[in-house]
């Protein structure tokens, strides 16, 4: 008896220590506790901490408007918990929290608030305000009459846009004071419990429609000098510059004085219209060639410059009343129609990732909305500089329950989050897979992660083998083909990417977990130089703790040769070295 006691309360205490490592559940929403939402250094990479551990969110965001009406989320939360998601991203829009100035009304945000908490959710609000997809349809009404003392952006061709300047102290001021008290009222009634573990300030910013602002104010600042602050940074940063961006300023001869176009180049071409895009793949080589450089630099660079600094200030604002970690999201430049204007200029895409950190200090992170197919490429070209990876919009789906284990597995992100989740209809059983699967990993993954003993691979249908190496070994991933079942339909649906997650958790010792992949190892050190595989079985973590299922061998091991995970799910592989 006295054995069998001592061994329970063991496991107890096991479990207990486990479940501190990490969570991406939220079931502590409500309970205080002191640390609040920041970045936290492991090594390559900085991982989200809430409440004290390293948080995943598996996340979705809402359509623009649905958390303008706490009556018209309410049969919407249930559906969220139900698609294993552990965070929202709700929009606050600055018309209806100001709606006269000075005069704040966060009643539906306390709502909303009150709501994710009762849900066991944790929220990523959305700054929607002085900009929203390269407009401005958020700003209250008292911003937008008074377009004397608040104004706007124009073209080159003298068109008055619908988008607030960043030339206006105004602006600016108006939206930062506005945004300060947002953050002073999260600070007052969620300071304790962290509902609120991030916030995005703005939403896809840049100009549309231009390669730059073309107004009086703009012009100005366009045919005067550089910044001495931009030019130190460059100089100090010169050789860990994005390289897209440093073959800019290279072609313009590196100067480190002078007018934005004496140091960056000429602007666009008078006599180039930028083209009301729409975007369809698929895409041509010479699309993709001018999509992975900058076009007219100079004019993206100045706006990206402006954007920063006005964007910089309305955080900075935020951050003294309430520092939690902010980021900026970033409508992506498309292969074909690649040219600034078509996506908003000055916006944080990837190759003015330089110009923003330089901007915009107080911004944690530059986040792709990823929409393109190109999802390794996008990743990596973001996951640069020290930038952590982080998708606030991007599609679900079985493309999406195959990239968010690359996400997380690959480039060690922060979160993940389809756009739109209270739109669908039905239950995203694909992405739920997933979540789960991810959701049972965590502890691994966040202490795995920026260590180098985590990857993970992302395939297509028709895409060659992939090799990792991750600890001792060299893993090489292949596409496996659903079984055809013998006199079933064969599915007319396209087949969709693959992927898996390799964690190296022993020197011959790893948990692979995704679908649709085979995987063989190699030894990438000295000594016998043919892996097999010793023990492989399936099974879940409960708790962080590994349950077995079934022993693997014959059939489902490629008859000892590899490992095969048709099927969704976890599996433990131990290698043994033979010659
Ligand atoms: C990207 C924006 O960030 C979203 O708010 C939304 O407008 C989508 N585009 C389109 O639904």
């Amino acid at each position: 008896m006295k054995l069998r006691t001592m061994f329970c309360c063991a496991l107890v205490c096991c479990f207990a220590l486990v479940s501190t490592r990490c969570t991406t559940t939220s079931t502590s929403t409500g309970s205080a506790s002191q640390e609040i939402p920041h970045l936290r250094k492991q090594g390559t990479t900085r991982q989200l901490i809430v409440d004290g551990k390293p948080f995943l969110a598996l996340a979705g965001e809402l359509s623009n408007n649905s958390a303008t009406s706490v009556e018209y989320m309410r049969p919407i939360w249930p559906k969220l918990v139900e698609a294993k998601l552990n965070s929202v991203l709700a929009g606050v829009s600055w018309a209806q929290i100001e709606p006269q100035q000075g005069k704040f009304d966060f009643s539906v945000l306390d709502g909303v608030l009150r709501d994710a908490r009762s849900h066991n959710l944790r929220l990523v609000l959305l700054w929607f305000a002085s900009w929203k997809n390269g407009l401005s349809s958020y700003p209250p009404d008292w911003v937008k009459k008074d377009f004397q003392r608040f104004p706007r952006v124009r073209t080159q061709a003298g068109k008055t846009l619908e988008l607030l300047s960043t030339f206006s102290d105004a602006n600016r001021d108006a939206d930062a004071a506005a945004f300060a008290a947002l953050m002073r009222h999260v600070k007052e009634v969620d300071g304790q419990q962290h509902t609120v573990i991030m916030i995005q300030v703005e939403n896809e910013v840049g100009v549309l429609r231009d390669s730059r602002d073309h107004a009086d104010l703009a012009n100005k600042a366009f045919e005067g000098p550089v910044p001495k602050e931009l030019m130190d940074y460059l100089l100090q940063h010169k050789d860990s510059l994005i390289p897209e961006f440093r073959d800019a300023w290279k072609a313009a001869g590196f100067k480190t004085s002078g007018t934005w176009e004496e140091v960056f180049g000429k602007g666009r071409p008078a006599n180039f219209e930028i083209p009301i895009r729409v975007d369809s793949p698929p895409y041509k080589p010479e699309d993709l060639e001018s999509f992975r450089k900058m076009h007219w630099p100079v004019d993206e660079i100045f706006m990206a410059w402006n954007y920063a600094r006005y964007v910089n200030k309305v955080a900075e604002s935020g951050k003294k009343e309430c520092n939690i970690p902010m980021y900026v999201n970033a409508w992506l430049q498309q292969p074909n129609y690649p040219w600034p204007g078509v996506y908003p200029s000055g916006g944080p895409e990837a190759q003015v990732i330089d110009i923003w950190q330089a901007g915009a200090p107080a911004i944690d992170i530059l986040a792709p909305d990823l929409y393109l197919q190109y999802f390794a490429e996008v990743c990596a070209r973001f996951n640069r500089n020290g930038n952590p990876l982080f998708i606030p919009e991007t599609r679900g789906g079985p493309e999406g329950a195959a990239k968010v284990l690359y996400a997380f597995g690959r480039h060690d992100a922060i979160g993940f989050s389809p756009m739109g989740i209270d739109r669908s209809t039905t239950p995203d059983n694909d992405l739920i897979g997933s979540y789960d699967i991810i959701t049972q990993l965590a502890p691994l993954i966040a202490e795995h992660q920026g260590k180098g003993t985590m990857s993970a691979v992302l395939l297509a249908p028709d895409d060659p083998p992939q090799k990792v190496r991750v600890g001792n070994h060299t893993l090489e991933a292949s596409y496996l083909r659903p079984r055809v079942v013998a006199g079933a339909q064969e599915s007319q649906q396209p087949l969709p990417s693959s992927a898996a997650i390799f964690i190296s958790t022993g020197p011959d010792e790893y948990y692979v977990a995704g679908k649709g992949v085979s995987v063989t190892f190699s030894p990438n050190t000295p000594g016998p130089e043919i892996d097999g595989l010793a023990t492989v079985e399936e099974g879940t973590f409960v708790g962080g703790g590994w349950v077995p299922g079934r022993r693997l061998a014959g059939d489902d091991t490629g008859q000892g040769i590899n490992l095969d995970l048709r099927n969704e799910g976890i599996q433990r592989v131990t290698l043994y070295r033979y010659r």
